[in-house]
């Protein structure tokens, strides 16, 4: 089938990548003609794995090509994926006006029949918004769907190839049926594809998003009360996920949850209640704690150096909101190098893929190093806030001898609390005991 996607971040790009591997004739569009040109050489603009494998062939094969024109886009695609941002505004709400742009400008292009897959998430109404925008703009036939996407950032690659499920949320039949054709290689395995309306599929995946962020964000509060009461966290996690009704995963307590969707859906899901005068309690609590969750280990450090971090350094550990990839958005080390620096300290900071995108925002105020070890030179402390595999296992003895003093906050449990003791360092990490 013919496709486009109008958006090629971190969405677009995997969605039109993994659509053209699957034998689609694929047209990718964005605004950033930068980005566009690299894609055109054959550059993968962000770190994803197994993305650039899939990303080569299908360029090579000419079922994956890039542009910065819409006409184009609106002239190839017989299905137009729109996967475009959908920040926090203001006042929490998202903002629509990248995607109702985009729509006004496809209801004055089409000229024959178009499904308009909105792959963005977007609050519960958006797809009656989209068909407006377009219907206002052209007599044209088409149908607008509301197509979620739940790929993890890290594992896009594999969740867009073998998703859990997908949602459709749409009347039309025949959309519904385009839609289905175009991802049945991607069920093979029997994954359900769940056909709704499209109001209900908006919904689900901001209840999605904020349950996760919920489920969390439950577990860092569990975490800090073991701390007042002498129990391990690692312990009561794995006693209550081995309870199925539970589950064994989002349970793993550290320094709030970051990243380029949590943290705006469960702000516009609570904002959407607001506007419907109805308040979402619990994403209160969520965002108040996790907000204070954020600043754990700057307390931490301010009380283990009795206020005093003015001309201290610190090594920096993983910058990345998770590990697997270079997206730095509302990433918790974000938080902590600001904070640092506010206080008069200097910053010295390592992550495998994200140091480029942290550069763009921090400039020369920080030091960048291309060795995880480096970081620690000399420093007061070093502080761990992404888990990348290469931190889990360092050589402490190393550690021991390029940082000024034995101290490691550790906002994501990476180490033994016994064993690092026995190693003579001074260890904080989250709901478990500080030695
Ligand atoms: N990143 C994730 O893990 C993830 C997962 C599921 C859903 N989502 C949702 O998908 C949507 C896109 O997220 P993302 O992370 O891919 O965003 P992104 O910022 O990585 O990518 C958006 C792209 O759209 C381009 N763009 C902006 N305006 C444009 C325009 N008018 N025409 C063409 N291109 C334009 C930008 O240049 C950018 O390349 C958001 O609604 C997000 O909430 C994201």
């Amino acid at each position: 089938m013919k496709i486009s996607v109008i958006g090629t971040g971190y969405v677009g790009l995997v969605t039109g990548t993994c659509l053209a591997e699957s034998g689609n004739d694929v047209l990718c569009i964005d605004i950033d003609a930068h980005k566009v040109q690299q894609m055109q050489k054959g550059v993968v603009p962000i770190y994803e794995p197994h993305l650039d494998v899939l990303f080569q062939r299908n360029i090579k094969a000419n079922r994956l090509n890039f542009s910065i024109s819409l006409d184009e886009g609106l002239e190839h695609g017989e299905i137009i994926f729109l996967a475009l941002p959908t920040p926090e505004d203001e006042d929490g709400s998202a903002d629509l006006s990248y995607v109702l742009g985009a729509a006004k400008e496809i209801g004055k292009r089409i000229q024959n029949y178009k499904v308009i897959v909105d792959k963005s998430t977007v609050p519960v109404g958006t797809a009656n918004k989209v068909t407006a925008a377009i219907a206002q703009e052209t007599t044209v036939d088409f149908d607008v769907v509301s197509n979620p996407e739940f790929l993890r950032e890290g594992f896009a690659v594999d969740d867009f190839l073998k998703p859990e499920r997908i949602v459709i949320g749409s009347g039309s039949e025949r959309a519904i049926s385009l839609m289905q054709k175009l991802y049945k290689p991607f069920v093979r395995s029997g994954n359900p594809i769940l056909i709704m309306d499209e109001r209900s599929a908006e919904l689900t995946k901001y209840a999605a998003n904020a349950f996760l962020a919920t489920k969390i964000t439950f577990m860092n509060e569990i975490a800090n009360f073991c701390e007042k009461v002498g129990a391990d966290v690692d312990k009561v996690r794995v006693g209550m996920g081995t309870d199925s009704r539970i589950g064994k995963r989002f349970l793993f307590p550290g320094i709030g949850y970051g990243g380029s969707c949590f943290p705006k859906d469960v702000k516009a899901l609570h904002k959407s209640g607001n506007d419907l005068d109805y308040t979402f309690n619990i994403l209160d609590a969520v965002i108040k704690v996790n907000d204070i969750q954020k600043t754990i280990l700057i307390s931490r450090i301010e009380q283990y150096f009795k206020g005093d971090i003015k001309g201290r350094t610190f090594g920096i550990w993983g910058l990345a909101f998770k590990p697997e990839t270079d997206d730095i958005r509302e990433a918790p080390a974000l938080y902590m190098i600001e904070e640092l620096l506010s206080k008069g300290a200097q910053v010295h900071v390592f992550d495998p893929e994200a140091m480029a995108n942290v550069k763009k925002k921090f400039g020369d105020s920080i030091v960048y190093v291309q060795n995880m070890y480096d970081a620690t030179d000399n420093a007061d402390a070093l502080i761990i806030s992404t888990e990348w595999s290469i931190f889990r296992t360092p050589d402490f003895n190393t550690l021991k001898k390029r940082l000024k003093q034995p101290v490691i906050f550790d906002g994501r449990n990476l180490y033994d609390v016994d064993d690092i003791t026995k190693e003579g360092f001074y260890y904080s990490s989250i709901g478990r005991k500080r030695v």
